[in-house]
């Protein structure tokens, strides 16, 4: 932790009410950042909004679905308007759900498309002629190692998505470095959050022991990644989706 890393630097957290979003906000607050968060969640937000508070933190919490593109073209406005600029933007909220292929409805992949990649390409788009006019910015989204590996237990359209969001990375990464802003990515494996409500805790055990490190994740692993990849130190990583894993899996 150092507590100037991030003083005068506003980040744009998507999903930030908990699990490593929120986390994220957290740290990054620490770090001297203003902080606005996104969340369809109004109860997580209400417990963030306290922690930060409790910290001194400068935020702004809101309601916003990500999958409306008015929506998130209003949260964005408002954070501008709000803190003068936007440097980090982090689109971390994100939608899986566990089925068959078969079992896969319509209504599920539409609304895992809308939330994991048009969200996602919303808040890029929004967010970008700020990022040019400061000449600065850092994107970061993430993905999964779904999106690379493909996976058993979550929806194929999941995977699918997450494939989208490390592709999207590297194209964001090309057109917009040129104006001093980096986009990057994670690729999480089993994070210990509300997400994974779907593992008992005897697949727990038994994916803990096929990790070299012999351990799930945390929220704060997460975070510790992002907040490098938010800051001045990673300016020369540029579309690059990390593994974050444990040794699981490698490209
Ligand atoms: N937990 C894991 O093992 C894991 C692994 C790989 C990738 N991921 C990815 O990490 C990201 C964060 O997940 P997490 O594990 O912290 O989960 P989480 O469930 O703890 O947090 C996700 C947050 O996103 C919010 N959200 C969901 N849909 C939204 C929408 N339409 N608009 C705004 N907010 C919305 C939720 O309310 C929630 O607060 C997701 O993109 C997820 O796909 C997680």
């Amino acid at each position: 932790m150092r507590p100037d890393r991030f003083t005068d630097k506003v980040a744009f957290i998507t999903g930030g009410g908990q699990g490593m979003g929120q986390q994220l906000a957290l740290d990054l607050a620490n770090e001297g950042a203003k902080v606005a968060i996104v969340d369809i969640d109004q109860a997580a937000l209400d417990e963030t909004r306290k922690l930060l508070d409790e910290m001194g933190a400068e935020s702004l919490l809101s309601i916003c679905d990500i999958a409306s593109d008015v929506q998130v073209e209003a949260a964005i406005k408002k954070t501008h308007e709000t803190f003068g600029r936007i440097d980090i933007l982090v689109n971390n909220a994100g939608l899986l759900r566990s089925a068959t292929i078969e079992d896969t409805t319509n209504e599920l992949i539409d609304k895992t498309i809308d939330i994991n990649i048009k969200g996602v390409l919303y808040a890029i788009r929004a967010v970008t002629p700020i990022m040019k006019a400061q000449k600065y910015g850092r994107i970061i989204n993430v993905a999964s190692i779904t999106g690379k590996n493909g996976d058993n237990t979550t929806t194929f359209v999941y995977g699918a998505s997450k494939g989208a969001v490390i592709t999207i990375t590297r194209s964001v990464a090309r057109q917009l470095g040129p104006f001093g802003i980096t986009c990057n990515g994670i690729a999480p494996h089993a994070v210990m959050t509300k997400m994974m409500y779907y593992w008992d805790e005897e697949k727990k055990a038994a994916m803990a022991e096929k990790i070299p490190v012999k351990r799930l994740s945390t929220a704060q692993d997460m975070a510790y990644l992002m907040a490098f990849l938010a800051s001045d130190e990673s300016s020369f990583i540029n579309g690059e989706t990390i593994n974050i894993n444990g040794g699981y899996y490698m490209d």
